[in-house]
C-alpha cells in the first residue's frame, strides 16, 4: 500500500468492512474508529489531547483506551503488521 496514506483509506479501498470513513478522511464522522491492539498503541500513539480526533472520539460508540480513528494514523513502514479490532457498532 501506498505511503502516505491513512489507515481508513487503505482498508476502505481495500474492502474492510466496518471501516467507513465516510467523511473522507477529515476526522469529522467517526466512522473510521477503531481499537489499536495493545501491543501496537505504544508505536501508533494516542490521540493528541485536545486535537479534533480526541475531541470526536468521545461522540464515537464503545471507546476504549487505545481508540483512534483510522484516518488520522498514517500508513508508514513501522507501522506494518499493525493489528486493530473493530467497534461492534459503527456509525
Ligand atoms: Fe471520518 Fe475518520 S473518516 S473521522
Amino acid at each position: 500500500l501506498a505511503d502516505g496514506w491513512s489507515l481508513m483509506q487503505g482498508a476502505t479501498t481495500n474492502g474492510v468492512d466496518g471501516i467507513l470513513g465516510e467523511c473522507g478522511g477529515s476526522c469529522a464522522c467517526a466512522t473510521c474508529h477503531v481499537h489499536v491492539d495493545d501491543a501496537w498503541i505504544e508505536r501508533v500513539g494516542l490521540p493528541e489531547e485536545g486535537s479534533m480526533e480526541s475531541d470526536l472520539i468521545q461522540f464515537a460508540e464503545g471507546t476504549t483506551e487505545t481508540s483512534r480513528l483510522a484516518c488520522q494514523i498514517p500508513m508508514v513502514p513501522e507501522l506494518d503488521g499493525l493489528v486493530l479490532h473493530l467497534p461492534e457498532l459503527q456509525h
